[in-house]
Protein backbone atom coordinates (compact mmCIF):
# COMPACT_ATOMS: atom_id res chain seq x y z
CA UNK A 1 0.00 0.00 0.00
CA UNK A 2 1.28 3.50 -0.67
CA UNK A 3 0.87 6.25 1.58
CA UNK A 4 -1.34 9.08 0.92
CA UNK A 5 1.22 12.14 1.39
CA UNK A 6 -1.48 14.76 1.64
CA UNK A 7 -2.95 13.16 4.94
CA UNK A 8 -0.03 14.10 6.65
CA UNK A 9 -0.14 17.50 6.02
CA UNK A 10 2.61 19.56 4.76
CA UNK A 11 2.96 18.59 1.59
CA UNK A 12 3.93 21.77 0.76
CA UNK A 13 4.38 25.01 1.80
CA UNK A 14 3.61 27.14 -2.02
CA UNK A 15 6.90 28.30 -2.67
CA UNK A 16 9.36 27.50 -0.63
CA UNK A 17 10.86 30.08 1.94
CA UNK A 18 13.84 30.39 3.37
CA UNK A 19 13.69 31.47 7.10
CA UNK A 20 10.13 30.74 7.11
CA UNK A 21 8.37 31.94 10.58
CA UNK A 22 7.16 28.70 12.43
CA UNK A 23 9.03 27.93 15.61
CA UNK A 24 10.39 24.61 15.68
CA UNK A 25 11.08 22.74 19.50
CA UNK A 26 14.55 21.06 19.77
CA UNK A 27 14.30 18.44 21.81
CA UNK A 28 17.78 17.63 23.95
CA UNK A 29 20.03 20.77 23.74
CA UNK A 30 17.86 23.48 24.96
CA UNK A 31 16.66 23.43 28.79
CA UNK A 32 19.05 20.07 28.78
CA UNK A 33 16.52 17.93 29.09
CA UNK A 34 16.98 14.23 28.28
CA UNK A 35 14.36 13.99 25.84
CA UNK A 36 16.16 11.28 23.44
CA UNK A 37 16.16 7.92 25.64
CA UNK A 38 14.73 4.85 23.93
CA UNK A 39 16.36 3.60 20.48
CA UNK A 40 12.32 3.59 19.03
CA UNK A 41 12.59 7.55 19.55
CA UNK A 42 12.20 9.62 16.67
CA UNK A 43 12.76 12.81 15.40
CA UNK A 44 9.70 14.24 13.71
CA UNK A 45 10.08 15.80 10.20
CA UNK A 46 8.58 18.60 9.11
CA UNK A 47 5.25 16.50 7.25
CA UNK A 48 4.66 14.59 10.82
CA UNK A 49 6.82 11.22 9.55
CA UNK A 50 8.76 10.01 12.40
CA UNK A 51 12.62 8.81 11.89
CA UNK A 52 14.15 7.29 14.33
CA UNK A 53 17.49 8.78 15.57
CA UNK A 54 19.42 5.82 15.22
CA UNK A 55 19.43 4.84 12.20
CA UNK A 56 22.24 1.21 10.77
CA UNK A 57 24.69 2.40 7.87
CA UNK A 58 25.40 -0.07 5.37
CA UNK A 59 28.08 1.61 2.86
CA UNK A 60 30.50 -1.08 2.06
CA UNK A 61 29.04 -3.80 3.74
CA UNK A 62 28.55 -6.27 0.99
CA UNK A 63 26.09 -7.91 -0.49
CA UNK A 64 25.08 -11.08 0.10
CA UNK A 65 25.84 -12.53 3.43
CA UNK A 66 27.52 -9.74 5.25
CA UNK A 67 24.75 -7.36 4.72
CA UNK A 68 22.22 -9.50 5.43
CA UNK A 69 23.82 -10.41 8.87
CA UNK A 70 24.72 -7.09 9.94
CA UNK A 71 20.89 -5.41 9.31
CA UNK A 72 19.29 -8.78 10.65
CA UNK A 73 21.69 -8.66 14.05
CA UNK A 74 20.92 -4.59 13.81
CA UNK A 75 17.08 -4.87 13.54
CA UNK A 76 17.34 -7.89 16.20
CA UNK A 77 19.01 -5.39 18.73
CA UNK A 78 16.01 -2.84 17.96
CA UNK A 79 17.61 -0.25 15.14
CA UNK A 80 14.70 0.18 13.27
CA UNK A 81 15.89 2.93 10.07
CA UNK A 82 18.82 1.45 7.31
CA UNK A 83 20.60 3.70 5.22
CA UNK A 84 21.55 1.99 1.85
CA UNK A 85 22.00 3.87 -1.43
CA UNK A 86 21.75 2.00 -5.07
CA UNK A 87 25.87 3.27 -5.30
CA UNK A 88 26.46 0.82 -2.44
CA UNK A 89 25.16 -1.94 -4.34
CA UNK A 90 23.38 -4.30 -1.69
CA UNK A 91 19.98 -2.83 -1.62
CA UNK A 92 18.75 -6.68 -2.60
CA UNK A 93 20.50 -8.23 0.68
CA UNK A 94 18.94 -5.44 2.63
CA UNK A 95 15.79 -5.90 1.38
CA UNK A 96 15.82 -10.10 1.96
CA UNK A 97 16.87 -8.98 5.85
CA UNK A 98 14.00 -6.86 6.32
CA UNK A 99 11.63 -9.69 4.87
CA UNK A 100 13.70 -12.48 6.99
CA UNK A 101 13.63 -9.79 9.92
CA UNK A 102 10.36 -10.96 11.41
CA UNK A 103 9.70 -6.89 11.96
CA UNK A 104 6.67 -5.16 10.21
CA UNK A 105 7.92 -3.45 7.36
CA UNK A 106 5.59 -0.17 8.09
CA UNK A 107 7.98 -0.31 11.40
CA UNK A 108 10.66 0.18 9.65
CA UNK A 109 12.13 3.09 7.84
CA UNK A 110 14.43 2.45 4.92
CA UNK A 111 16.60 5.04 3.15
CA UNK A 112 17.72 4.43 -0.10
CA UNK A 113 19.38 7.61 -2.63
CA UNK A 114 19.98 8.16 -6.15
CA UNK A 115 23.09 7.75 -7.90
CA UNK A 116 24.59 11.05 -9.51
CA UNK A 117 25.05 9.42 -12.78
CA UNK A 118 20.89 8.67 -12.57
CA UNK A 119 19.93 12.41 -11.74
CA UNK A 120 18.08 14.21 -13.85
CA UNK A 121 14.10 13.80 -14.35
CA UNK A 122 13.11 10.64 -15.89
CA UNK A 123 16.65 9.07 -14.82
CA UNK A 124 15.68 9.34 -11.32
CA UNK A 125 11.50 7.99 -11.63
CA UNK A 126 13.89 4.92 -14.13
CA UNK A 127 16.51 4.80 -10.71
CA UNK A 128 14.15 4.93 -7.90
CA UNK A 129 12.15 2.07 -9.65
CA UNK A 130 15.26 -0.29 -9.88
CA UNK A 131 15.94 0.74 -5.87
CA UNK A 132 12.61 -0.14 -4.67
CA UNK A 133 12.17 -3.19 -7.07
CA UNK A 134 15.61 -4.69 -5.48
CA UNK A 135 14.85 -3.59 -1.91
CA UNK A 136 11.64 -5.31 -2.84
CA UNK A 137 9.16 -2.77 -1.02
CA UNK A 138 6.10 -0.94 -2.25
CA UNK A 139 7.01 2.44 -1.06
CA UNK A 140 10.50 4.22 0.41
CA UNK A 141 10.71 5.54 3.54
CA UNK A 142 13.54 8.25 2.44
CA UNK A 143 14.48 9.04 -1.11
CA UNK A 144 17.68 11.45 -1.01
CA UNK A 145 19.54 13.12 -3.78
CA UNK A 146 22.73 11.37 -3.31
CA UNK A 147 25.41 14.54 -4.10
CA UNK A 148 24.63 17.71 -5.51
CA UNK A 149 25.61 17.37 -9.28
CA UNK A 150 25.55 20.71 -10.79
CA UNK A 151 23.52 21.63 -13.48
CA UNK A 152 21.12 18.00 -12.38
CA UNK A 153 20.08 18.28 -8.97
CA UNK A 154 17.26 20.84 -9.69
CA UNK A 155 15.41 18.42 -12.02
CA UNK A 156 16.35 15.39 -10.47
CA UNK A 157 14.67 17.14 -6.95
CA UNK A 158 11.35 17.44 -9.16
CA UNK A 159 11.36 14.07 -9.72
CA UNK A 160 11.88 13.09 -6.09
CA UNK A 161 8.57 15.94 -5.82
CA UNK A 162 6.76 13.99 -7.86
CA UNK A 163 7.02 10.38 -5.85
CA UNK A 164 6.31 11.49 -2.76
CA UNK A 165 3.20 13.34 -4.30
CA UNK A 166 2.45 9.87 -5.74
CA UNK A 167 2.78 8.49 -1.96
CA UNK A 168 6.03 6.27 -3.08
CA UNK A 169 7.97 7.74 -0.48
CA UNK A 170 7.47 8.95 2.92
CA UNK A 171 9.81 11.49 2.61
CA UNK A 172 12.13 12.99 0.28
CA UNK A 173 15.85 15.07 1.26
CA UNK A 174 19.21 15.54 -0.28
CA UNK A 175 22.75 14.30 1.14
CA UNK A 176 25.87 16.37 0.82
CA UNK A 177 24.15 19.76 0.34
CA UNK A 178 25.92 23.21 1.68
CA UNK A 179 23.77 26.04 2.40
CA UNK A 180 24.21 27.35 -1.02
CA UNK A 181 22.87 24.34 -2.63
CA UNK A 182 20.03 24.39 -0.15
CA UNK A 183 19.78 28.13 -1.11
CA UNK A 184 19.45 27.50 -4.49
CA UNK A 185 17.34 24.28 -4.33
CA UNK A 186 14.63 26.41 -2.15
CA UNK A 187 14.37 29.15 -4.44
CA UNK A 188 12.01 27.35 -6.67
CA UNK A 189 11.27 24.25 -5.22
CA UNK A 190 7.52 22.90 -4.38
CA UNK A 191 8.46 20.43 -1.36
CA UNK A 192 10.91 21.32 0.66
CA UNK A 193 13.81 18.59 1.47
CA UNK A 194 12.86 17.47 4.62
CA UNK A 195 16.37 16.42 5.27
CA UNK A 196 19.85 16.74 4.48
CA UNK A 197 22.55 14.08 5.12
CA UNK A 198 25.90 15.06 5.15
CA UNK A 199 29.54 14.21 6.59
CA UNK A 200 29.27 15.42 10.46
CA UNK A 201 31.04 14.65 13.69
CA UNK A 202 33.45 16.03 16.25
CA UNK A 203 35.96 16.98 13.52
CA UNK A 204 33.48 17.98 11.30
CA UNK A 205 31.01 19.80 13.15
CA UNK A 206 29.00 22.36 10.50
CA UNK A 207 27.65 24.91 12.79
CA UNK A 208 26.56 26.89 10.58
CA UNK A 209 24.89 24.09 7.98
CA UNK A 210 23.37 22.49 11.62
CA UNK A 211 21.68 26.18 11.80
CA UNK A 212 20.27 26.40 9.28
CA UNK A 213 19.09 23.33 8.31
CA UNK A 214 16.93 24.01 11.79
CA UNK A 215 15.84 27.56 10.86
CA UNK A 216 14.53 25.81 7.40
CA UNK A 217 13.05 22.79 9.77
CA UNK A 218 15.10 20.16 7.69
CA UNK A 219 16.22 17.71 9.58
CA UNK A 220 19.92 17.26 9.82
CA UNK A 221 21.73 13.33 9.81
CA UNK A 222 25.16 12.43 10.41
CA UNK A 223 26.88 10.33 7.90
CA UNK A 224 30.35 8.68 8.57
CA UNK A 225 29.33 9.82 12.63
CA UNK A 226 32.32 7.39 13.59
CA UNK A 227 34.85 9.19 11.43
CA UNK A 228 35.20 5.91 9.94
CA UNK A 229 36.62 4.05 12.74
CA UNK A 230 39.41 7.01 13.85
CA UNK A 231 38.40 7.47 17.53
CA UNK A 232 41.49 7.63 18.53
CA UNK A 233 41.13 10.98 19.92
CA UNK A 234 42.40 11.92 23.76
CA UNK A 235 39.42 13.75 24.89
CA UNK A 236 36.88 10.56 23.09
CA UNK A 237 39.05 8.76 25.71
CA UNK A 238 38.94 11.04 28.95
CA UNK A 239 34.86 11.35 28.23
CA UNK A 240 34.43 7.92 27.88
CA UNK A 241 36.30 7.12 30.80
CA UNK A 242 33.93 10.08 32.82
CA UNK A 243 30.69 8.70 31.43
CA UNK A 244 32.07 4.61 31.38
CA UNK A 245 31.46 4.33 27.38
CA UNK A 246 33.45 3.86 24.58
CA UNK A 247 34.69 6.43 22.58
CA UNK A 248 32.11 5.50 19.81
CA UNK A 249 29.47 6.18 22.30
CA UNK A 250 30.24 9.32 23.43
CA UNK A 251 30.37 10.79 20.20
CA UNK A 252 26.97 9.11 19.09
CA UNK A 253 25.33 10.78 21.86
CA UNK A 254 26.43 13.80 21.10
CA UNK A 255 24.98 13.60 17.74
CA UNK A 256 21.61 12.80 19.55
CA UNK A 257 22.27 15.83 22.08
CA UNK A 258 22.58 18.15 19.37
CA UNK A 259 19.13 16.55 17.40
CA UNK A 260 21.19 15.46 14.29
CA UNK A 261 20.21 11.77 13.31
CA UNK A 262 23.09 9.25 13.50
CA UNK A 263 23.56 6.21 11.28
CA UNK A 264 26.92 4.65 12.28
CA UNK A 265 28.18 1.65 10.41
CA UNK A 266 29.23 -2.18 11.76
CA UNK A 267 29.68 -5.50 10.12
CA UNK A 268 30.88 -6.47 14.05
CA UNK A 269 27.48 -7.83 15.88
CA UNK A 270 29.12 -6.85 19.54
CA UNK A 271 30.04 -3.28 18.14
CA UNK A 272 26.27 -3.28 16.23
CA UNK A 273 25.09 -3.43 20.03
CA UNK A 274 27.81 -1.08 21.15
CA UNK A 275 26.48 1.72 18.78
CA UNK A 276 23.35 1.27 20.43
CA UNK A 277 24.11 1.59 24.00
CA UNK A 278 23.76 5.39 23.69
CA UNK A 279 19.88 6.11 25.35
CA UNK A 280 20.57 5.90 28.91
CA UNK A 281 23.16 8.56 29.71
CA UNK A 282 23.66 12.38 29.21
CA UNK A 283 26.43 14.27 28.47
CA UNK A 284 26.88 17.59 30.34
CA UNK A 285 26.60 20.68 28.86
CA UNK A 286 30.40 21.75 29.48
CA UNK A 287 31.25 18.14 27.22
CA UNK A 288 29.03 19.31 24.38
CA UNK A 289 31.07 22.20 24.09
CA UNK A 290 34.15 20.27 24.55
CA UNK A 291 32.77 18.04 21.96
CA UNK A 292 32.23 20.93 19.45
CA UNK A 293 35.79 22.01 20.33
CA UNK A 294 36.90 19.38 18.45
CA UNK A 295 36.20 20.81 15.05
CA UNK A 296 38.80 20.85 12.67
CA UNK A 297 36.88 21.14 9.39
CA UNK A 298 38.21 17.86 8.50
CA UNK A 299 36.21 15.60 5.92
CA UNK A 300 37.44 11.97 5.41
CA UNK A 301 35.02 11.68 2.89
CA UNK A 302 34.61 14.09 -0.61
CA UNK A 303 33.87 17.75 -0.63
CA UNK A 304 30.42 18.68 -1.90
CA UNK A 305 31.86 21.79 -3.43
CA UNK A 306 34.19 19.61 -5.22
CA UNK A 307 34.10 16.48 -6.20
CA UNK A 308 34.53 14.34 -9.48
CA UNK A 309 31.83 11.37 -9.41
N1 LIG B 1 25.36 10.23 1.91
C1 LIG B 1 26.63 9.97 1.77
O1 LIG B 1 27.31 10.50 0.87
C2 LIG B 1 27.28 9.00 2.68
C3 LIG B 1 28.68 8.85 2.67
C4 LIG B 1 29.26 7.95 3.55
C5 LIG B 1 28.46 7.23 4.42
N2 LIG B 1 27.10 7.36 4.39
C6 LIG B 1 26.22 6.58 5.26
O2 LIG B 1 26.66 6.75 6.62
C7 LIG B 1 26.95 5.47 7.19
C8 LIG B 1 28.04 5.58 8.23
O3 LIG B 1 29.20 6.12 7.68
P1 LIG B 1 30.52 5.26 7.36
O4 LIG B 1 30.16 3.84 7.08
O5 LIG B 1 31.27 5.99 6.30
O6 LIG B 1 31.41 5.40 8.65
P2 LIG B 1 31.23 5.31 10.25
O7 LIG B 1 29.90 4.77 10.62
O8 LIG B 1 31.67 6.60 10.78
O9 LIG B 1 32.36 4.28 10.64
C9 LIG B 1 32.34 2.95 10.24
C10 LIG B 1 33.69 2.34 10.62
O10 LIG B 1 33.85 2.39 12.03
C11 LIG B 1 34.00 1.07 12.56
N3 LIG B 1 33.19 1.01 13.78
C12 LIG B 1 31.87 0.86 13.91
N4 LIG B 1 31.49 0.89 15.18
C13 LIG B 1 32.62 1.05 15.90
C14 LIG B 1 32.87 1.16 17.29
N5 LIG B 1 31.88 1.10 18.19
N6 LIG B 1 34.15 1.31 17.69
C15 LIG B 1 35.16 1.38 16.79
N7 LIG B 1 34.98 1.29 15.46
C16 LIG B 1 33.71 1.14 15.02
C17 LIG B 1 33.49 0.14 11.49
O11 LIG B 1 34.16 -1.10 11.51
P3 LIG B 1 33.36 -2.50 11.64
O12 LIG B 1 32.36 -2.54 10.55
O13 LIG B 1 34.44 -3.50 11.50
O14 LIG B 1 32.74 -2.47 13.01
C18 LIG B 1 33.83 0.91 10.20
O15 LIG B 1 35.17 0.70 9.85
C19 LIG B 1 27.33 4.65 5.96
O16 LIG B 1 27.37 3.26 6.23
C20 LIG B 1 26.28 5.08 4.98
O17 LIG B 1 25.04 4.46 5.24
C21 LIG B 1 26.51 8.24 3.53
Amino acid sequence: MRFNVSSLGWLTAGRCRIGASETISYNGVNGGVLMIKSIADAAILRNGVHMPWLGFGVFKVKEGDEVINSVKQAIRIGYRSIDTAAVYANEKGVGKAIRESGVAREELFITTKVWNTDQGFASTLQAFEASRKKLGLEYIDLYLIHWPVKEKYKETWKALEKLYKEGAVRAIGVSNFQIHHLRDLLENCEVVPLVNQVEFHPLLTQKELLAFCRENHIQLEAWSPLMRGNLDIPVLKELGKKYQRTPAQIVLRWDLQLEVVTIPKSINPRRIAENARIFDFELAEEDIKRLDALNENKRFGSDPDNFNF
